[in-house]
């Protein structure tokens, strides 16, 4: 790599690192709450204690389980009926959800690109949902809301270089190279690096932080959580854009499905149900 190349990124690490120091923090129930649910012996009771101490998180929740995709025929009062009725892997989705909309409340401030990143978090999340339903291999409760997170580094880094003189990250990712791989060889780091860098900030639990920044190296962890992330991004990008060809990831798409133990004929079953889950989401908001 040449010289300039690697000063830039140092220079560029140096100032992302500073940006990302000055985001607001999650607020303290959303990080709390997360440590709560990504642990597979969770206590019901510990996450009630955190839902009933943020009046407005417990609302949107409340919403959420009898308006919104959660719901069922009878409608629930109580953190204790919300926990229970959705378990640790929807409570923590939801939390960062809340937690996300109150951070970037004005989207704009972060130029176009920041919503369709955050559109495409969202799908992602959804993608995962799907997967994590019909996966043969178990996957942890932080699945959704590490799919989530995924590509949020995108909105800062996509934002600084838009301020900056040089290629935008659109123009750099025209490059032959996959994104993640131009974004490297032209900055010297990628959008999945930013990303976990802001979820260390926010004080995220380690496995959604690494889930986050391995999404397009998924082989580096070769956990069920970072081959689902990866794959719930494949699933998702194929939902916004119908004619997307996945043959430039051929190869991890296949690994993907075949660690997650789904032939590949099922990939087309996948965003087929997520669309459908997209569409049910949509009418009920
Ligand atoms: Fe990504
Ligand atoms: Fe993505």
């Amino acid at each position: 790599m040449q010289v300039q190349t690697r000063q830039r990124g140092f220079m560029l690490q140096t100032t992302l690192l500073s940006r990302t120091a000055q985001l607001p923090a999650l607020s303290a129930s959303i990080t709390e709450l997360t440590s709560i649910c990504v642990n597979e012996n969770w206590r019901i009771e510990d996450a009630c204690a955190v839902i009933d101490a943020d009046p407005l998180l417990l609302d949107t929740l409340l919403r959420e389980a009898n308006n919104g995709a959660l719901s069922t025929s009878s409608r629930v009062k109580t953190s204790r009926d919300v926990v229970g009725r959705v378990g640790a892997s929807q409570i923590m989705s939801v939390a960062i959800h809340v937690g996300l909309e109150r951070l970037f409340c004005d989207l704009r401030e972060y130029g176009e690109g920041a919503l369709t990143t955050i559109r495409h978090c969202y799908r992602t999340a959804i993608a995962a949902e799907t997967i994590k339903a019909a996966s043969r291999v178990r996957l942890p409760h932080s699945f959704a809301a590490t799919a989530l997170l995924h590509d949020v580094g995108e909105i800062i880094l996509s934002h600084h270089l838009d301020e900056t003189e040089g290629p935008s990250l659109q123009e750099i990712r025209q490059s032959h190279l996959g994104e993640a791989e131009a974004e490297r060889s032209e900055l010297d780091l990628d959008h999945c690096e930013v990303s976990a860098l802001m979820c260390r900030q926010w004080r995220l639990p380690q496995a959604i932080i690494q889930g986050v920044q391995h999404h397009h190296s998924p082989w580096i962890l070769d956990n069920p959580l970072a081959y689902g992330v990866s794959l719930a991004d494949q699933v998702a990008t194929c939902t916004e854009t119908p004619k997307h060809s996945v043959a430039n990831d051929f190869l991890l798409v296949g690994r993907c499905l075949g660690e997650l133990g789904f032939s590949r004929a099922e990939m087309a079953i996948l965003i087929d149900d997520t669309n459908r889950r997209i569409a049910e989401r949509t009418e009920t908001r």
